[in-house]
């Protein structure tokens, strides 16, 4: 099943519990939280203390993103502040498997991140242990950015690479992504859709049923293929 997580980086924080309310009505799969270090990346964001409040008015599934430096520091944090899925990246962690193996052993789903410059080599002797594959379609740290095309390329490589080793990992998608350019992302191999702006600019309803029709199309096409 295609999955929509709408980013709260872009949400308007006077306002958050509303927007998650609208989120959540309109169909929208999991909350992604996009967490930044000032380090890793050059924006500094939210962490535990936001998220834990947003986890005591909905059940919807925190999907956190962590754009922190060694993220092994705070990963039981963040399973108490409500993360369900830890995304970390590859190349913030100085020993991976071990992180990975910490959020497995915390009961949440494990996701590593890759950069756009990262190649997917560094999945190969960890893949059999992940839930998800994150790839950036920008460079982390803000939002608002342009989708970069070779992204394309990367996931479908994923994709195969995931299908040789018999893991049916999620792959999701995250930066620039808009209903224009989403069937491509989709056409790659993607089935989780990070969107910050466009779902957020000008009305959040209509966006997400924006992209919830093209995902199901998408799905229609595809059973009948
Ligand atoms: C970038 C973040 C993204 C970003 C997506 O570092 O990981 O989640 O907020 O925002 P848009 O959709 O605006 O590119
Ligand atoms: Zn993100």
């Amino acid at each position: 099943m295609l999955k929509l997580a709408p980013s709260i980086l872009s949400a308007d924080f006077n306002i958050l519990g509303e927007q998650i309310s609208i989120m959540e009505e309109a169909g929208a799969e999991y909350l992604h939280f996009d967490v930044m270090d000032g380090a890793f990346v050059p924006s500094i964001t939210f962490g535990m203390p936001v998220m834990a409040s947003i986890r005591n008015r909905t059940k919807i599934i925190f999907d956190v993103h962590l754009m922190i430096e060694e993220p092994i520091r705070y990963i039981s944090d963040f399973k108490k502040a409500g993360a369900d899925i830890i995304t970390v990246h590859a190349e913030a962690c100085k020993h991976l498997h071990k992180t990975i193996t910490m959020i497995k052993e915390l009961g949440m789903k494990a996701g590593v991140s890759l950069n756009p410059a990262t190649p997917l080599n560094v999945l190969d002797y960890v893949m059999k242990d992940l839930d998800m594959v994150l790839i950036m379609s920008v460079n982390p740290g803000f939002g608002g950015q342009t989708f970069i095309p070779c992204s394309l390329e990367k996931i479908k490589k994923l994709r195969e690479k995931a299908d040789q080793a018999g893991c049916s990992i999620d792959i999701e998608v995250d930066g620039g992504i808009t209903t224009s350019n989403v069937t491509d992302v989709l056409d790659a191999g993607a089935n989780v859709i990070v969107a910050g702006t466009s779902i957020f600019k000008g009305n959040m309803k209509e966006n997400i049923t924006d992209f919830k029709k093209i995902f199901h199309s998408f799905e229609q096409q595809t059973n009948k293929d």
